[in-house]
C-alpha cells in the first residue's frame, strides 16, 4: 500500500489560534504576521477560558476573538463541532493551539486532518503531557526544548515539524527552564506556520519533510 503523502497549501493563508491562557506564542505569531514573515492573516483567535490574558491582548490588537463557553455543550464533541464551525464560517486553513488546555476530540483531529498544529514546551517524544519543565528537571536531563508537530488524535505525539533544544542547567527550576523554552518557542512556532504557507511542509506517514 502506497504511503499518504501530504503537502501543506501555497497561497496566503488563515490561521485561527486557540488558547486557554497568557497568549504569549499567539502574539509571537501575530507579530510575526505583522512583519510579513508569515503569508497568512489571523482569522479567529478562540478562547475556552473567558479570562484568559491572551483573548483580552487579541482584542486590543484587533482581531476577531471568541470566548466559547465549553459547558452549555453536552459532550466534548458538541464543543469541537461548534468549534469547527466558527473555523469553517471563516475559511480557516490552519489551527494553531498555543497554550488551549482541551484535548481535541477525534471528531476535530479528522476535520483539520495535517491543518493542526500545536507547540508542546519538551523534546517530544520525550515528556509528553503536562508540568513537563517539572519533569525534565526532576530527571536531571542535560537538555528540553521546544516542538512544533501536526496534531494527532494521540495527544503530543503528531508527526513534529521543528524542534529547539536547550540545555538543562544544574540550578534551573521549573519556572527557570519553561523561561529559557519559551524563547525558544516564540522563533520556531512562526517559523513552522511559515513554511507552512510557503508550501514546504511534507508530511510522509510520522515524519516531516521540509521542501527547498
Ligand atoms: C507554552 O509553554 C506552550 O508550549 C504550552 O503552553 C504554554 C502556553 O504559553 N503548550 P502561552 O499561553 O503561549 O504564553
Amino acid at each position: 500500500m502506497s504511503e499518504e503523502v501530504f503537502l501543506s497549501p501555497k497561497k496566503r493563508g488563515r490561521a485561527a489560534v486557540l488558547i486557554s491562557g497568557r497568549g504569549s506564542n499567539f502574539m509571537a505569531l501575530h507579530d510575526a504576521v505583522l512583519k510579513g514573515r508569515i503569508n497568512a492573516e489571523i482569522a479567529l483567535v478562540l478562547s475556552n477560558k473567558e479570562d484568559a490574558p491572551g483573548l483580552q491582548a487579541a482584542r486590543e490588537r484587533g482581531l476577531d476573538s471568541l470566548f466559547l463557553n465549553p459547558k452549555p455543550f453536552a459532550s466534548k464533541e458538541d464543543y469541537d463541532r461548534e468549534i469547527v464551525d466558527e473555523l469553517r464560517r471563516r475559511d480557516v486553513d490552519l489551527v494553531c493551539l498555543a497554550g488551549y488546555m482541551k484535548v481535541l476530540t477525534p471528531f476535530f483531529c479528522r476535520e483539520f486532518k495535517n491543518r493542526i498544529m500545536n507547540i508542546h514546551p519538551a523534546l517530544l517524544p520525550s515528556f509528553p503531557g503536562l508540568n513537563v519543565q517539572q519533569k525534565a528537571v526532576d530527571w536531571g536531563v542535560r537538555f528540553s526544548g521546544a516542538t512544533v508537530h501536526f496534531v494527532a488524535v494521540e495527544v503530543d505525539m503528531g508527526p513534529i515539524i521543528l524542534q529547539a533544544a536547550v540545555p538543562v542547567l544544574q540550578d534551573d527550576t521549573a519556572d527557570s527552564l519553561a523561561a529559557r523554552i519559551l524563547v525558544e518557542e516564540h522563533k520556531i512556532y512562526p517559523e513552522a506556520v511559515r513554511l507552512y504557507f510557503e508550501g514546504r511542509l511534507e508530511v510522509r506517514g510520522r515524519r516531516v519533510f521540509i521542501k527547498n
